[in-house]
């Protein structure tokens, strides 16, 4: 009897990549046997009034290279999560907690997971500290 491979899928922005990034992709991953990461696009980014340091194409290399990711595809809207998970057979969709419940609507055609932040950490946490080294450097 065969099994079909699970395919689990997550998306974020992962600016300035750091432990906490790792460890949610090794936790998704571990949920299933391959991990596809849809990285935030730099225009999806602007349209939230949001900045990154690192440009589209650095940030999905930098995902890319991280042994637990099988695939890296672009995020330019809110609405493409439904097209990604039937274009790819995604079996579970992952996000960290700060995004608990949000997603709860794509449970009709996968499995919807949320799993915990790791603590202290954050990209504007990073960019605050390196702007002002005064500021701690966790939370
Ligand atoms: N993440 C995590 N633990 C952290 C930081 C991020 O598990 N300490 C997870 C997020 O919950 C998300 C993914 O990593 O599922 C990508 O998060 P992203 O927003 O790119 O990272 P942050 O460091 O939270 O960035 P920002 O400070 O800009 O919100």
């Amino acid at each position: 009897m065969s099994t079909r491979a699970k395919t689990v899928i997550t998306y974020g922005t992962f600016d300035l990549f750091h432990v906490g990034h790792v460890r949610l992709l090794e936790r998704a991953r571990s949920l299933g046997d391959r991990l596809i990461v849809a990285v935030s696009e730099d225009s999806f980014n602007e349209g939230k009034g949001k900045k990154s340091y690192s440009s589209y194409a650095d940030r999905s290399q930098l995902v890319a290279a991280c042994r637990h990711v099988d695939l890296v595809i672009p995020e330019l809207t809110w609405e493409q999560k439904r097209e990604d998970i039937i274009a790819h057979n995604v079996d579970i969709f992952v996000m960290g907690d700060d995004w608990q419940g949000k997603f709860d609507f794509l449970n009709d055609i996968c499995e919807v997971v949320y799993l915990s932040r790791t603590p202290e950490i954050s990209s504007s946490l990073i960019k605050s500290h390196l702007k002002n080294p005064a500021t701690p450097a966790v939370a």
